[in-house]
């Protein structure tokens, strides 16, 4: 008898998969062999409703028309030519530009990791400082100097954490953590680390905790103490970017950071991702002569990826899909609200657009300390029972946020309304 691929999949692949984010109860089970709209299908006839996008990637749905098409028409044209720049990274680069009000010039990448790491590399050079502050419990990517303090368990609350061994010593003491939704706090380390700190690193809704807003005032105000103290402000706007605005979270608030990374959303799955940012700081990298800060990669820019982003940013200008994401998703936070209360079951269900999160807790969430209170276990069995007993997917995983996209409607929208409802039912036996 041959082994399940699931099974074989565990002997050629560390853990069976090629994120660590990808495993979760149930992810074992099968393998996932078709995607399509809002649903995916596996390799044990299972099609399931898909609520996780990709960790946000897939903004239009899987396998979008349009952005398949491009994909598909331009890799037939053109593959990678690897000199030189092609046509279509210069109509993205037109695109975001016009799209995103503090982006004057943008870079290409494939992962928002790299974004990341080169925004922090570029932050040092233009300030000659070491240090980056990011903030308790948020996540930008695998690399050393952001993985500190990334899912900090309660005991170690206040401490240097690292989810991580192999880390760089040096890239974790250069990396200061301050408390989400707390000006004084980053007022009082970078006035602490006065001239050492290059950049203050901020995921707009900290996503990586579940997602927890920003108060009103907060990143208004990282902007006046990133200026003040002569650091660079950079918005990780690898959740946000293109999903909640096309002009990002940014848009929302009418704060111009000196950077902004971006990725998921624009390539609709396809790898793409980017930095962007004001000419005077984008032009230290080195592909401009007497530029100083390195960077490379083979497939930056690949011209399939950029058509990909090309054909999304398009879409959303030629039809409402902001407007239909954020309708579903004020729905759903509403019915998911509703359905926690009539179950008795302590909820604050929060969110902005097509993301949304349950903290299942009393009281309102402000910092990653407050999202600790609440019931991680409750949260991965009630989306255990939607995942085994109603195939809708909203990864049980704590923390993870569910993310719509323009496939879904309000069919969909109801199914997970009921079958939570259901979920609830059994869970509070
Ligand atoms: C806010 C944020 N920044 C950076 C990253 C890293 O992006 P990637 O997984 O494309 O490397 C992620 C990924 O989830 C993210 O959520």
């Amino acid at each position: 008898m041959t082994v399940p691929l699931i099974t074989h999949a565990k002997e050629v692949i560390p853990g069976g998969v090629n994120s660590a984010i990808r495993v979760s109860p149930g992810s074992d089970r099968f393998v996932i062999t078709g995607s399509s709209g809002p649903y995916v299908s596996t390799d044990t006839g299972r099609t399931i409703l898909d609520f996780q996008s990709a960790y946000g990637a897939t903004v239009l749905g899987h396998n979008d028309p349009d952005v398949d098409r491009a994909v598909a028409e331009t890799a037939r044209r053109l593959d990678n030519p690897g000199y030189g720049v092609t046509d279509a990274e210069v109509t993205l680069a037109d695109m975001i530009i016009d799209r995103v009000a503090s982006i004057e010039k943008v870079l290409l990448v494939n992962t928002g990791s790299e974004a990341t790491y080169l925004a922090i590399r570029v932050a040092r050079s233009v300030t000659g400082r070491p240090k980056i502050l990011k903030f308790e419990g948020a996540y930008h990517g695998w690399h050393d100097s952001v993985l500190v303090n990334t899912g900090t368990p309660a005991s170690r609350l206040g401490t240097t954490y690292l989810p991580s061994t192999g880390v760089l010593p040096g890239a974790v003491a250069d990396t200061l953590v301050a408390t989400w939704n707390d000006l004084d706090d980053v007022e009082a380390q970078l006035a602490r680390h006065e001239g050492q700190v290059a950049a203050i690193l901020v995921d707009p809704i900290l996503s990586s905790a579940g997602g927890i807003l920003p108060q009103p005032g907060f990143l208004e105000g990282l902007r006046r103490i990133a200026t003040a103290h002569g650091a660079l402000l950079v918005f990780d706007e690898l959740i946000t970017g293109f999903r909640v605005a096309v002009g990002g979270y940014q848009s929302l608030v009418g704060v111009d950071p000196d950077l902004t990374t971006f990725g998921k959303a624009i390539g609709n799955g396809y790898p793409i991702a980017g930095i962007g940012g004001t000419a005077a700081v984008m032009d230290e990298f080195s592909n401009v002569p007497g530029g100083t800060v390195y960077m490379g990669g083979t497939y930056n820019g690949h011209p399939a990826m950029a058509a990909a982003a090309i054909a999304v940013l398009e879409k959303m200008d030629r039809e409402p899909v902001h407007a239909q994401l954020d309708r579903l998703g004020a729905r759903l936070r509403a019915g998911l609200q509703e359905l926690y209360t009539s179950h008795g079951i302590d909820a604050t269900v929060t969110g902005i657009g097509s993301v949304w999160f349950p903290f299942l807790l009393e009281g309102e969430v402000h910092d990653y300390r407050d999202s600790l209170r609440h019931d991680r276990d409750l949260l991965v069995r009630i989306r255990s029972g939607l995942l085994e007993d109603h195939d809708i997917l909203v990864t049980p995983v704590n923390w993870k946020s569910g993310k719509l996209n323009y496939s879904h409607t309000e069919v969909h929208v109801d199914r997970l309304l009921a079958a939570t409802d259901a979920v609830l039912t059994e869970v509070s036996r």
